[in-house]
């Protein structure tokens, strides 16, 4: 399917009124990303697009913003599936994974800049909050590798630009591109690094994702992609990067050398701290002929990352829970579209089988991810629906009965602006587990049988009223009530 390359997505996403194309010159330094953040901050999930912009002053590359994390359904036809079939897409290429193939010309290196030509100030990176941020940044995936087991890791982590050749990059302790190219630079070499600019969909979904440590993410990403990822060898190391990419940066982690990095606009909605970062230098740029350069919207949720996040990790919970802890009560997983991963907010429709057993679910999720609020509700509630959720815990919750409070959580980075005081002395956070299941007999439900309300809807037809569309939840409380 055509779609499953990163421009051919680009292409139906557009026709689909997904992506609009903004044809007016605009400056990097402030346009596209305050542009971008209107779409993310006045329109609503369904109608959000990302945006393309044909002119950037001073660059030969059109930009793209928030074309794969625009809202549910982008994400979706990156998929190439329904919004219902998502989950089960996601748990299916987690299960079958499909290894990579490595090929020896690539699109993404008919164009090679080494030594003198390469420029990063040749792309269109933005400033992404203008106005605040210390200097432009790259958002993609990231690749690194194992020296010690040869394994490589796809992680998104935000690398700022010092100068055309110069980089830091924002790999933390914890994360996994970081462990990797510990392994290098702990012997006092380089550790090798490349940026992969716009590629499949699939790969930039399985790289968003918490996958375990040495999970190759290629692998997943050819689960999702359902055909093996073709992956080339970079020019300058032998890091392998995906062949189809419109841009490579490649570059080497420097050993013992640091620069302060920041401030930058975070995730949760506030200027983050400055802090030393890893210093790389960049040794190629190589890039198709007709290259796009892309550059993920993250800062004041709900942002594309959030959305990207919410969506790569929900599926992957669902995985873990239903297959390696064979919980086959648990019915589905949803993270808030408004805050990503870490912070924020875990829905779980389930059965319970046994008293506690809707804690113990919400213990094992706020303990294996950064998520900070865990709520359970019963499998006959539409776990996307917030209004379907408030009755839920309006109704079924106890606060002193059915709530677990876990202290002195590590939220990595001190990202967590409740708790943090300064950047040199974070405090614990906590975390809460919520069973908003019905755990006592409240009773019958009071709304009338589906016969009575299938009557009522042709009466509502016939006296000419407006036609809806009748939500999952109206459904799913009709049944219960019949
Ligand atoms: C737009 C965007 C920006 C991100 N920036 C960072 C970052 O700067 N540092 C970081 O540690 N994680 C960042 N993340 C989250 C990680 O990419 C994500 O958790 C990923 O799974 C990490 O990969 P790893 O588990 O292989 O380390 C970002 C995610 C997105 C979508």
């Amino acid at each position: 399917m055509s779609h499953r390359s990163f421009r051919g997505f680009l292409a139906v996403s557009e026709q689909q009124g997904f992506l609009r194309r903004v044809r007016k010159s605009v400056d990097k330094t402030w346009e596209p990303a305050a542009m971008a953040k209107w779409a993310f901050q006045a329109l609503p999930n369904d109608e959000r697009f990302g945006l393309l912009f044909d002119d950037v002053e001073g660059s030969d590359f059109p930009l793209v913003i928030g074309a794969l994390g625009a809202s549910t359904h982008s994400y979706a036809l990156g998929l190439g599936v329904p919004t219902e079939e998502m989950t089960d897409k996601w748990i299916n290429a987690l299960l079958n994974p499909i290894a990579p193939e490595v090929v020896e010309t690539a699109p993404c290196q008919k164009v090679i800049k080494t030594g003198d030509e390469v420029k990063l100030s040749d792309l269109p990176i933005p400033h992404w909050t203008p106005g605040k941020d210390a200097a432009p940044y790259i958002t993609t995936i990231t690749v690194t590798k194992n020296a010690d087991t040869g394994h490589q890791n796809m992680g998104v982590y935000r690398t700022m630009v010092k100068d055309d050749t110069h980089v830091l990059a924002n790999i933390s302790p914890g994360r996994h591109g970081f462990m990797q190219a510990s392994t290098y630079l702990d012997k006092g070499k380089p550790a090798p690094i490349a940026w992969v600019v716009g590629t499949d969909p699939a790969i930039h979904y399985a790289t968003v994702a918490n996958m375990p440590f040495d999970v190759e993410e290629v692998n997943v990403a050819g689960g999702l992609k359902g055909a093996p990822i073709e992956l080339v060898k970079c020019q300058t190391s032998d890091l392998l990067v995906p062949a189809n990419a419109e841009i490579i940066i490649e570059g080497e982690v420097l050993p013992g050398e640091f620069g302060d990095e920041g401030p930058f606009g975070e995730f949760a909605g506030y200027m983050g701290p400055v802090a030393p970062k890893p210093l790389a230098r960049i040794k190629a740029i190589t890039h198709r002929k007709d290259a796009i350069y892309y550059g993920y919207t993250s800062q004041m949720p709900p942002s594309e990352s959030t959305v990207l996040q919410s969506l790569s990790n929900a599926p992957l919970l669902m995985k873990i829970l239903t297959h390696d802890f064979a919980e086959s009560s648990v019915k589905d997983v949803f993270i808030d579209l408004t805050f990503g991963g870490l912070l924020a907010h875990c829905i779980v429709a389930m059965t319970p089988r046994h008293d506690g057993h809707a804690k113990r679910i919400g213990r094992l999720i706020a303990d294996m991810s950064p998520v900070k609020r865990v709520t359970i509700v019963d499998e006959d509630i539409d776990i996307r629906d917030p209004l379907h959720i408030e009755w839920a815990m309006n109704s079924h919750y106890n606060p002193v009965r059915d709530t677990i409070i876990i202290d002195d959580v590590y939220f990595p980075m001190g990202m967590d602006p409740s708790v943090r005081v300064d950047p040199s002395n974070i405090e614990f956070g906590s975390k809460v587990v919520i069973d908003a299941t019905q755990t006592i007999d409240a009773g019958v439900i009071s709304l009338p049988a589906q016969d009575i309300m299938d009557r009522a809807l042709e009466s509502w037809e016939e006296a000419g009223l407006p036609k809806f569309d009748i939500p999952k939840r109206a459904k799913l409380r009709i049944k219960s009530a019949s």
